[in-house]
């Protein structure tokens, strides 16, 4: 090193350790060693690219798309009921079950109402699990978030309309418990207002705020109401046919079946035999299991779904792609390994710190 640095001082140029040289530089250098520097690796067109542009072109156009039913994810604060809500939507009883009555990971449910389909995402409200939250928030149309009336806006209620509102999406606050003795809808509306600038409806604002008893049934009815009313507005559309795309919400190892996934279908119709990609892993799609554990043939927008037949657990912030072949989906995998393997190599920076260059 320090022989290099003197031989440049003597040409005038001054090298200190720890400084980035240009490839022009760094080539110039060698050469003087009689080195030569061979890049290894140019920067290569993202094939990812590719397939987003043919969906985002359907888009565009948007002569081929239709209504999908809304994705809703139930957010809030710990212990505020999200999970009683949504069983009581949903006839089921989650919560009891649930170790120390505490949601540990993200679940996914559709309901018919009138005909009309919705998706619910719940999300657990610890404060330990703010990642799952904001995944929550970025794979949904409308968050209900969740404030217990007898406890009002909290820590993890601030930390979820702050998900809410980074993913852009309508906010719709359920107001719950309210057949506590000690709830207080109008002091939590005061929090709403004065915590988070959501000022009811009622109040002049244009926030929806539902009181709502999931313990009881009450307001649930309304909760749901203004679900669909909100969905009409917000105009939820997809690519219904073709290959599909979704995102992942959930992911794990499990000990029987291998990599499982559970995500939300965003646009085509997934089925059984797909070969799909999502970032590193790819496979084909053994097996699709509804909500209920069922298995099903094929999987539409908004529905969610486990997928069984990764070859490895992808990642849950990942975009699931069907692609045409084994090939294709082996071959974006690897690209994605790539990237990430990019990012840890020193070889394909095109700025080389001078003691790397001095110890190739
Ligand atoms: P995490 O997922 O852990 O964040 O909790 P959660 O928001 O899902 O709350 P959960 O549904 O597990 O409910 C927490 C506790 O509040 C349980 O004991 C419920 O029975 C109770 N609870 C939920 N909703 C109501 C309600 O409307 N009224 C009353 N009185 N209790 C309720
Ligand atoms: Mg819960």
């Amino acid at each position: 090193i320090s022989k290099i640095i003197k031989d440049q001082f003597m040409k005038g140029i001054i090298l200190r350790p720890g400084q980035i040289l240009s490839m022009e530089d760094t080539r110039n250098i060698a050469s003087q060693y009689g080195w030569e520097i061979e890049l290894i690796q140019e920067d290569e067109i993202n094939p990812f690219e590719r397939l987003v542009e043919s969906y985002q072109n359907a888009y565009r156009e948007g002569t081929r798309l239709v209504q999908r039913p809304p994705v809703v994810t139930v957010m809030g604060h710990v212990d505020h009921g999200k999970t009683t809500l949504l069983d009581r939507i949903r006839k089921a009883k989650v919560a009891e079950g649930e170790i120390g009555g505490i949601t540990q990971s993200i679940g996914a449910y559709q309901v018919e109402i009138r005909g009309k389909k919705i998706t619910f995402i719940d999300t657990p409200g610890h404060e330990a699990f703010t990642e799952m939250r904001a995944r929550g928030a970025q794979a949904t149309d409308i968050v209900v978030l969740v404030v217990a009336a007898d406890d009002g806006v909290m820590p993890q209620t601030i930390e979820a309309y702050n998900h809410a509102k980074t993913a852009n999406v309508p906010i719709i606050v359920a107001i719950n418990k309210i057949d506590k003795p000690n709830a207080n809808i109008d002091l939590t509306k005061q929090q709403l207002a004065s915590k988070l600038g959501l000022v009811p409806e009622d109040w002049g604002g244009d926030t929806v705020t539902v009181p709502v008893s999931a313990k009881t049934g009450k307001g649930v009815e309304d909760v749901l109401e203004m679900i669909l009313l909100v969905s009409e507005v917000a105009d939820i559309k997809c690519i219904p046919q073709g290959h599909a795309r979704g995102i992942i919400i959930d992911s794990k190892l499990d000990k029987a079946m291998g990599p499982l996934a559970t995500l939300v279908v965003k646009d085509g119709v997934l089925k059984v035999g797909d070969y799909v990609v999502a970032g590193s892993s790819a496979g084909r799609v053994k097996a699709l299991i509804n909500e209920n554990g069922k298995r099903i043939k094929e999987a539409h927008p908004s529905d969610p779904v486990q997928i069984i037949g990764f070859d490895e657990v992808p990642d849950v912030h990942s975009i699931v792609y069907v692609v045409d072949d084994l090939d294709t989906s082996r071959a974006l995998s690897q690209y994605s390994k790539g990237q990430l393997q990019k990012e840890k190599s020193v070889t394909n920076r095109r700025h080389v710190r001078l003691e790397e260059f001095l110890s190739m």
